[in-house]
């Protein structure tokens, strides 16, 4: 199965409320988890790390870690757990990562990501893919990269994401990492153009829809990370847009009714409402009231025994022409 579009893994966002929300508005797009190290999945919390709703799928686990066997053990759990694919971060450059030689530190190492690679295909049967950056530090030519994508290849890796800037390993911290290198598209361009049967995702800098489809005249698949969190609406257009679905899109009234029934499913089982509530702050920007929605949001959620009553109060600042329209 491919995915022409996807919302990028993201630390402390992409948890399973906020991937439930996006679900109400895109049924398609491939979604990810946030990173998680395979020692975590095998020695800690499993429901906690690994349980999700069923509607999130298509949904890929991002993993992190460098040890073979750890990598292919967690891969095994993940697929129990229903999974879509594996994933396997290649570019975190925070130096909590890089000193447990995770992350864009093992761009330096090709060899040993193509045994990840190819020791979690010998363990499960599921798509196993790649995340990583177009280069770190010195090592960030296009020949460097080349090298780096060839052993992956070797490793039948399923699809490798660029996030098309370099990253420095010391001296920028990861959110500089995401915002000072020059973004260099049209070197993953031409990565596609020389090996086109590898499956190419681009990311970086992507913000909205129309981007995503110039990109994919050169590349199979874009990922969207910060945009789609910061204007989770842009994709009420993604399933007809890039899936051909024909059904109507939902409005943002519909979307907004969907997650207060959610969370009064979760308040029933005591997850508080803030934990959900603060990925449906910036639905609105730029338009009359979305000022008083989001304060309105941010100053009841944490209340004692605040539920969905908050939410429906916060939209009622909100007009109804924007609430109705379909996208
Ligand atoms: C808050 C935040 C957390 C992130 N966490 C991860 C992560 O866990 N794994 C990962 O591969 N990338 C992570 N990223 C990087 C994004 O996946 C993406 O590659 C990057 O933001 C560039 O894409 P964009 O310009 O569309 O945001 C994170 C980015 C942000 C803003």
């Amino acid at each position: 199965m491919s995915y022409p579009l996807s919302i990028a893994p993201m630390l402390d966002r992409t948890d399973r409320h906020y991937r439930y929300m996006m679900r109400q508005i895109t049924a398609k797009t491939l979604l990810y988890t946030e990173m998680i190290t395979a020692a975590a999945i095998i020695f800690g919390n499993k429901e906690r790390h690994l349980n999700y709703s069923e509607v999130e799928l298509p949904l890929a686990i991002q993993l992190a870690g460098d040890n073979p066997k750890q990598l292919a053990e967690a891969a095994v759990i993940a697929k129990k757990w229903g999974y879509s694919e594996i994933n396997l971060n290649v570019g975190c450059p925070s130096g909590r990562v890089q000193n447990a030689n995770f992350g864009a530190c093992l761009m330096a190492k090709p060899k040993l990501v193509a045994e990840l690679v190819s020791t979690m295909k010998d363990a499960v049967n599921l798509p196993i893919t790649v995340k990583h950056r177009i280069g770190i530090d010195e090592l960030d030519s296009y020949d460097d990269m080349k090298v780096f994508v060839e052993a992956l290849l070797l490793a039948k890796v399923d699809r490798l994401t660029i996030h098309a800037r370099k990253a420095w390993l010391s001296g920028l911290s990861p959110k500089a990492n995401r915002n000072v290198p020059p973004l260099r598209y049209n070197e993953v361009y031409k990565l596609k153009e020389e090996i086109p049967e590898l499956m190419i995702e681009i990311n970086g800098g992507i913000i909205t829809l129309a981007q995503a489809k110039e990109h994919l005249q050169y590349v199979d698949a874009v990922m969207i990370g910060r945009a789609a969190y910061d204007n989770p609406f842009m994709f009420l257009e993604a399933d007809a847009e890039f899936f051909g679905v024909q059904a109507r899109a939902k409005t943002r009234r519909e979307v907004i009714e969907a997650m207060c029934q959610y969370i009064d499913e979760l308040r029933e089982k005591d997850v508080y409402l803030s934990y959900i509530s603060k990925h449906m702050l910036k639905m609105f920007t730029a338009i009359p009231g979305a000022k008083a929605w989001r304060r309105h949001i941010s100053e009841n959620s944490h209340k004692k025994g605040a539920g969905s009553e908050v939410i429906l109060q916060a939209m009622a600042f909100i007009p109804d022409e924007i609430l109705e329209a379909r996208v």
